[in-house]
């Protein structure tokens, strides 16, 4: 019933077992994971922007931007798509079902609630029951930092990661190089900042990677429990500052995060302090250079760390991050099923 890897292990699993029957189960298991670990994802999978590469990150972009959301080409027609969400999500997992739909591909939802996983199975054996139905591709979404790569390890299918706890968002990533790139001719040079709670926010570990690979010089903004001080070392070059008005002088871009209260742990985050010191406000923005645009992942908390006057003005390119996801997603899954060319 189950194909490809799977197949490929159970033989593994049979043929270690003659070869070493007096080695032990320990041995036996060892040998089991080590050759599990040395699994190779399946082409097309997008795990996390730090594995990369550089010109891939290019021709994702290209690809998107040839994406007309509204003549879609039907590269993936008879392509059977799982989007598997343990985790809430409204943008991601819309604008990857509408993304896979409007290439033909017919799409799945299993959530954790509601699906065998509140049952007890396990991660892989999920996935390998959804490769089982005939998946040809999963989008996961995981509270768990790695999991789309264990289970990438494990499936002979592409995984894309759709958010891996407090880990990576690559596809947020390339959405929003994309949105920067309709505003500004080149991520060289340019002067970005990012306020709010970096530390749990995977969106940011993503867009720093991206954005620093190809010359963007980054700052980071927030009070030390939501921007410590070793988020500097996430990659070169990277500067921090407790000041919001240092942080937006001269800035580019302006990305907002949300203060992700359901990963606090019991850090303590009074919300007037946070309004006061780093709110995004409309006279605080006319520091940053006049061209400036304001952007944030979603979902947003109006009056927390961002005013209604700056997500509704002129400034704001938020609605677009949304609508671009359409288009990068398009181009993640045609990737993915190699129609990306
Ligand atoms: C974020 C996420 O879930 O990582 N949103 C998104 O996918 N656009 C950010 C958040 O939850 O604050």
């Amino acid at each position: 019933m189950f194909h490809g890897r799977r197949g490929k292990s159970s033989r593994l699993r049979l043929a270690l077992g003659s070869i070493l029957p007096s080695a032990g189960l320990a041995a036996y298991d060892a040998a089991f994971v080590f050759f599990c670990a040395m699994n190779q994802p399946a082409r097309g999978s997008l795990l996390d922007i730090e594995h990369l590469d550089s010109k891939e990150i290019l021709r994702l972009l290209k690809l998107a931007r040839g994406m007309n959301p509204r003549k879609p080409p039907p590269l993936l027609r008879h392509r059977r798509i799982a989007l598997l969400f343990y985790e809430a999500s409204t943008r991601t997992r819309s604008s990857f079902e509408i993304a896979a739909k409007a290439l033909g591909a017919v799409t799945t939802l299993v959530q954790s609630s509601g699906s065998s996983i509140e049952k007890g199975e396990s991660l892989i054996d999920t996935g390998y029951t959804l490769r089982a139905v005939g998946a040809d591709a999963i989008v996961i979404r995981h509270p768990a930092a790695g999991a789309p790569h264990l289970m990438a390890r494990h499936l002979d299918i592409p995984v894309i990661n759709a958010g891996d706890g407090m880990h990576e968002h690559p596809s947020q990533a390339l959405l929003d190089a994309f949105t920067i790139l309709r505003h500004k001719k080149t991520l060289e040079g340019l002067q970005v900042t990012i306020i709010g709670d970096i530390y749990h926010s995977r969106v940011a570990r993503s867009n720093c990677r991206l954005l620093s690979r190809f010359g963007a010089k980054i700052m980071l903004c927030g009070p030390p429990e939501l921007v410590p001080q070793v988020s500097a070392t996430l990659v070169p070059g990277l500067r921090i500052t407790r000041h919001i008005d240092e942080a937006l002088r001269g800035a580019d871009v302006i990305m907002l995060l949300r203060v992700q209260q359901e990963r606090l742990a019991g850090k303590k985050i009074h919300a007037r302090d946070y309004i006061a010191r780093y709110q995004m406000t409309a006279p605080r923005l006319k520091l940053a250079k006049r061209d400036a645009i304001v952007m944030h992942p979603g979902p947003i908390v109006r009056g927390l760390e961002v005013t209604s006057e700056v997500v509704d003005g002129s400034q704001s390119v938020i609605v677009d991050e949304v609508r671009n996801g359409v288009p990068t997603r398009m181009a993640i899954l045609a990737r993915a099923l190699g129609k990306g060319k």
